[in-house]
């Protein structure tokens, strides 16, 4: 009797502990998502996360980063006509994490790596300035949370939207910043 009590303690503990790893996710209910079917990753855990930026405004404010959020969504559903929001996440200069496809799912976001990988936009244009210091805490939150729930491989390869095809994303400033993220590779 008295083992069970203590291991249901320690599963408790264990759990929490997981759900501490990872940081708020605002869902796609949240941000008022258009539904969307996209296929399962087919490597997956993913073995890579792909770094881009919107290319667009950046926003402060839960309000703004919603709109621009279902703006993307808008445009790559109506007028790229994909399935759904091209990226895994989203990451507004307000710090909050939006959910795109969301775990597991392959995107629309870098030819020859959406099967295999997890593509988090930074919303804004970080040509020649940085996100905000919470946007690039939330990233490597996200990051941290999706390798400690086996949901990134732990030996993943961390690269920009660049490597993958000819693009300016993710714009020059933020390029050069995550090459010194951990996990950054070269030769991805
Ligand atoms: C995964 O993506 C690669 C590269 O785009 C493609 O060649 C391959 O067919 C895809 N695999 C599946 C099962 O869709």
């Amino acid at each position: 009797m008295a083992y069970k009590f203590l291991l249901s303690i320690l599963f408790v503990a264990l759990a929490s502990h997981i759900a501490e790893s990872c940081p708020n996710i605002i869902t796609r209910a949240q941000w008022g998502a258009r539904p969307a079917n996209t296929a399962a990753l087919v490597t997956n855990p993913p073995t890579h996360v792909v770094i881009h930026h919107s290319a667009t405004a950046g926003c402060t404010t839960q309000a703004a980063c919603m709109n621009l959020v279902r703006s993307f969504q808008n445009f790559h559903m109506d007028t790229n006509g994909w399935a759904d929001i091209g990226y895994n996440f989203l990451i507004g200069g307000d710090g909050q994490i939006y959910e795109g496809r969301g775990w597991g799912r392959t995107g629309a976001h870098a030819p020859s790596f959406n099967n295999r990988s997890i593509g988090v936009c930074l919303i804004g244009t970080w040509t020649s300035a940085l996100p905000p210091a919470a946007a690039i805490n939330a990233a490597h939150a996200l990051i941290n949370c999706g390798v400690a729930t086996n949901r990134i491989r732990s030996d993943y390869a961390l690269m920009g939207h660049r490597q993958a095809v000819a693009t300016a994303c993710p714009g020059n400033a933020l390029f050069n910043a995550i090459q010194s993220w951990p996990r950054f590779s070269n030769n991805p």
